[in-house]
């Protein structure tokens, strides 16, 4: 996290992705926000299906709508919900920040402010790209 973040601002970004998840199984809408290295933005939403274990993470969907601007290194994740409570991601979202290298995971509280953590805090002794040594690719 730099002072080029704006956490405030961020989180309102995430929040305006959760407006327009589509939660209509769960109706816990989560929003993403990302800023790469680059400094591109990119927001995602959850995407529910009715096969319940299809349903896409807010925070997945914004790493693929990333990944597939070709963005290989992700700064900050940035997470919001319409509901009005803490949203922290989950296990697996964490493991997709990992691959991207995030930093800094910025989630709402329950009173709107953003609450600032680094991924390390969230995912300790993680396993990433460099785990593999030699046997990864990163393209
Ligand atoms: N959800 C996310 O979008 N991100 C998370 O990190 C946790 C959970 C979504 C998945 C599902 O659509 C809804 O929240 C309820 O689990």
């Amino acid at each position: 996290m730099t002072a080029d973040h704006d956490a405030f601002g961020l989180i309102e970004q995430a929040a305006e992705a959760a407006g327009r998840a589509y939660a209509p199984y769960s109706n816990f809408h989560v929003g993403a926000a990302i800023v790469a290295a680059d400094a591109s933005t990119y927001l995602g939403g959850n995407v529910e299906n009715a096969a319940y274990g299809s349903a896409i993470c807010a925070e997945g969907a914004a790493i693929a709508a990333a990944a597939t601007a070709g963005v290989r290194k992700i700064d900050v994740v940035a997470i919001a919900c319409t509901e009005t409570m803490e949203c922290y991601p989950c296990g697996n979202c964490r493991q997709l920040m990992v691959e991207f290298g995030v930093d800094t995971v910025i989630v709402q509280e329950p009173d709107g402010s953003p609450r600032v953590h680094t991924l390390a805090e969230l995912l300790p002794h993680s396993f990433g790209p460099s785990s593999l040594g030699a046997a990864s690719d990163s393209t």
